[in-house]
Formats: C-alpha cells, structure tokens, sequence
C-alpha cells in the first residue's frame, strides 16, 4: 500500500462564496500541487452550486472536483436533489457520500447512502463513502460494529464493484472538533475496514482508505504514514489553501 499516491480530498461544506473560492483556488493553483506534491492526488468538493466555476478555474490543473453529495436518483420529480449525470456534465470526477452531517441532519440510512454509491458509479463518478463512529458510540466499544454495518450496506449494495470505491473514515467526535483520532487509533480502524473489503472480493484489499477529522498540516505526515491511510478527507483546514497545500505535500 505505501508505494501507491495519496488521494488527499478537501471537503469545503456549505462554505464560500465566488470572490472567496476565486482566491482559494488561486492560491492551490500558486502552490503548484503537481510540482510540490507529486505523491498526492488532489480534489475539491465545492457546494454543487460552485461545481462550474470551481471546475473550470481548475480546468488543465492537476486539481480534480467532486460533490459533498449526490441523488441516488437519476432524474425526476427530487425537489432539491442533484443528480449524477448533471454532476459529471460540470467535470466532477467524485462524490462525497454518506457523510456524518448527511447521516445526522438529513436521516440518511445506511442504505441510502450504499444506494448514492451506486448511482455515482453508474454515472462515472468515483464515490468516497464515508463512516464513522460517534463519541458515544466509541466509548461502549462499538466502533468496528458501527463502521463495519456502515460498510456493509455498501459491500452488499455494490457487490464486487466495492472495488470501485473509496472509503473514508471520519470518527463523528473528530470532525471540527480539533480533536484528532491518533495516528494508532485511525490505523486500527482503517486495517478492519481494510480486512473486511478485502474478505468481501479481494479486489477491493487495495481501495484507497482515506481519514478525516481534524486534519492539519501538522499532524497529516504522522496520520499518512500508517499503513492503512491512504489520504485524507480534510474540512476546515481545505479553506486555506497554504494549509491544504501542507497537508498534500505531507502526503
Ligand atoms: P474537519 O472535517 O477536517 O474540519 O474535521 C472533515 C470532514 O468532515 O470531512
């Protein structure tokens, strides 16, 4: 696994304006990430109503776009949703999905979430899944049951086409919270998600495994060497682009 690249995302939430993502991406685009990072691939997931801006501000860089989220529908009568071939049309290459904040504030179900995963790759894009556990959850040890069930319904969703997918773990009680998972923490988690991928088809032993919570510049080189943490899924630290620049060349 070392020697494969880093997929280092950055995940902007419901945050930015035109003036502000103009600025950001001016400043990814001086940092020469291509150059600077050349073991890190690099997204953004802007709000989907940046999504045609942000693509072709970064159109010809190295810099890829996704969604923070995606229908699991394809068309129709969804007041509010945004469907996978208008998102690839803009030149998104992933989506977020099954994100904490989605699964809290919105009610998605595991199911839902597999069921997004499903409509991404059916319209070409890449899916990052996200699981993870709450504060209260790991603290009664049920941390591998929570993220396991959460990759299950994915797993017996997609079948072999896991292998398709990445994954991304993202402890609840570490989002925003400048609370990190320590590096041993994340890495136990990331080798069962890595263990039960591999058992579903051992095509999917190699998925990229990405962390997220509280990622900064100082603590990504520690985070991006265990074995099983392949990038990361950065939040507030992707606003500033020297700091997500850091966190990419850690990689
Ligand atoms: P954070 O968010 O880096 O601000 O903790 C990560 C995420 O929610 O994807």
């Amino acid at each position: 696994m070392s020697v494969m690249k880093k997929l280092v995302v950055g995940n902007w939430k419901m945050h930015g304006s035109r003036a502000f993502n103009a600025e950001l991406i001016q400043g990814l685009l001086v940092a020469d990430l291509a150059t600077t990072a050349p073991n890190a691939d690099v997204a953004v997931c802007p709000p989907c109503v940046f999504l045609a801006d942000v693509a072709d501000a970064l159109q010809g860089s190295a810099i890829a776009v996704g969604t923070q989220d995606i229908s699991a529908q394809t068309q129709g009568a969804y007041t509010g949703e945004v469907a996978g071939p208008m998102i690839r049309e803009f030149g998104a290459t992933y989506a977020i999905v099954g994100h904490s904040e989605r699964r809290s504030y919105h009610a998605e179900s595991d199911q839902l979430v597999a069921d997004k995963a499903k409509a991404a790759l059916s319209h070409g894009l890449v899916p990052i899944v996200c699981v993870g556990e709450t504060l209260a959850e790991r603290e009664a040890n049920q941390t591998e049951a929570v993220v396991g069930r959460q990759l299950q319904a994915v797993i017996d969703t997609l079948g072999d086409d896991i292998a398709r997918v990445v994954v991304a773990y993202e402890p609840v009680w570490a989002i925003g919270t400048g609370k990190t998972a320590s590096p041993a923490q994340a890495q136990a988690v990331h080798a069962s998600l890595r263990a039960q991928l591999a058992k579903a088809t051992p095509k999917a032993a190699d998925i990229p495994l990405l962390y997220g919570g509280s990622v900064k510049p100082d603590n990504a080189v520690e985070l991006f060497s265990q074995p099983d943490i392949n990038g990361g899924l950065i939040g507030g630290a992707a606003l500033k682009a020297a700091d997500f620049a850091a966190i990419a060349r850690a990689a």
